[in-house]
């Protein structure tokens, strides 16, 4: 028997989606208001779930407490009120759409996982636009 516990969190941090390989046109033309040379930022929402076995000494599938402090280390000091182009060194080479990032995210908190745990990643970066990644 396995269950699934969530829990959510959230970050504001900068963005420019653009390639370094291309022309300043063809970034406007491929991602639009996202290539502003200037960034622009997102209140991102994430939710991080976590299904598992229910531990029968504790009763829990982990303890959300432990969840809770592993985003806040793991993922909202990395990426709470940065830019993210800039500031996060994944995201030197790697363009920072919502893809991209709920995969960082995922490679984040993955090692600090039990192994009969599995993860999955959910982030909207903006209320109607959301991904999803499970490894
Ligand atoms: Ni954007």
């Amino acid at each position: 028997m396995k269950v699934t516990v969530s829990r959510k969190a959230h970050f504001n941090a900068a963005h420019r989606l653009y390639r370094k390989d291309w022309s300043d046109e063809q970034n406007e033309t491929q991602f639009g208001k996202c290539a502003n040379p200037h960034y622009h930022g997102h209140n991102y929402e994430l939710i991080v779930h976590v299904t598992g076995p229910i531990d029968p000494e504790t009763g829990y599938v982990l303890d959300m407490k432990v969840l809770k402090d592993l985003i806040k280390t793991e993922v909202e000091d990395k990426m709470d009120h940065k830019n993210l182009n800039e500031e996060v060194v994944e995201f030197s080479n790697l363009i920072p759409t919502a893809e991209n990032i709920a995969v960082v995210i995922y490679n984040w908190l993955q090692p600090h996982l039990d192994p009969s745990h599995q993860l999955s990643i959910t982030l909207y970066e903006t209320p109607r636009n959301f991904v999803s990644y499970s490894g």
